[in-house]
């Protein structure tokens, strides 16, 4: 059945999350089938001079909704979405399926003793052709990690808050932002420019992490993020380094050399899949669909 979102009416419940730029609500439905719905709402306040809802927002918002109809399971699902302007405050609400928690949560509430392999296996090929599908619509996520994972109780793996980051970039001036740097590719640290390969590199951080449940790079500067990466991964040679960073190449850096084995108890499968991920140079790194078609997923 077709959403009608004039029919999409909706009391909210509480409030779920609080992020930089606007606050989600869990809600129900009201008439319907009465579902539980996830509401977020952003307020940008722009200048009285500049007129309008900035069109990059309203492609951002047309882009969402062309994703939602295509139904992927391994993608939020969008209800609704509109922007309206109240007064100089521009208000932008989309309404999501409701799914009960995210990824952050099921691993802080995880046995000490681990996840297990299938289910890690599982919540991987689920994570990978979600972004497979985002990068084959040209939509990079560029903000993934586990609180922007959702997960079922039914364990089904939900990639939402994408597509919001160019918005988000958008205004960045308006806000000061305090984003994560833990799973940011070093091509996004360098400053540089970058393509899907950005996610690949987080979906190899968030990988990891499922078996440590703990992140892998815990970087408080983007210095501090290179060079913690760089003690893992080896310092890239100096042929590799983009010629457009601001960041001069240094032997500072960290070690020539890499880890063998990337995490402890990895088989061979795992580690040589995570080494893929969290290859510097991203035209060198494995893409989804690639990774879709790893011994770790294939062999029986
Ligand atoms: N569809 C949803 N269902 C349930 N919870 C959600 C949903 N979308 C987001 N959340 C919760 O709200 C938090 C913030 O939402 P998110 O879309 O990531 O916005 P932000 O831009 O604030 O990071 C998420 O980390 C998650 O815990
Ligand atoms: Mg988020």
């Amino acid at each position: 059945m077709d959403v009608c979102p004039e029919s999409l009416r909706y009391e909210l419940l509480t409030e779920v999350g609080e992020g930089s730029f606007g606050r989600v609500y869990k809600a129900r439905e009201v008439g319907g089938k009465q579902r539980l719905l996830a509401v977020k709402k952003f307020h940008f306040s722009r200048g009285s001079e500049e007129a309008g809802i900035p069109p990059p927002m309203i492609r951002e918002v047309a882009l969402l909704r062309k994703v939602g109809y295509f139904n992927h399971p391994n993608i939020v699902k969008l209800l609704d979405a509109s922007a309206v302007y109240v007064g100089s405050t521009l208000d932008l609400t989309l309404v999501l399926e409701y799914i009960d928690q995210d990824l952050s949560t099921l691993l802080s509430k995880a046995p000490s003793s681990g996840l297990g392999r299938d289910l890690i296996k599982d919540m991987m090929q689920q994570l990978l052709r979600g972004l497979d599908f985002l990068h084959t619509n040209l939509i990079l996520h560029r903000d993934l990690k586990p609180e922007n994972i959702l997960v079922s109780n039914r364990g089904e793996i939900k990639i939402a808050d994408f597509g919001l980051a160019r918005i988000v970039t958008f205004n960045i001036a308006l806000t000061p932002c305090v984003v994560t740097l833990w799973y940011r590719a070093p091509e996004v640290l360098l400053n540089t420019v970058y393509m899907s390969s950005v996610d690949m590199w987080s979906a190899g951080c968030i990988f990891a992490e499922l078996f440590l449940l703990r992140p892998l790079f815990k970087g408080y500067t983007e210095m501090q993020q290179l060079q913690k990466i760089f003690e893992v991964i080896g310092l890239p040679d100096e042929e590799d380094w983009p010629r457009e960073t601001p960041i001069l190449y240094s032997d500072r850096l960290g070690p020539r050399v890499s880890c063998t084995r990337l995490l402890p108890n990895l088989d061979q499968d795992e580690n040589d899949l995570l080494s893929r991920c969290l290859i510097f140079s991203p035209s060198r790194r494995i893409s989804a669909a690639e990774a879709l078609t790893h011994p770790f997923f294939v062999k029986p």
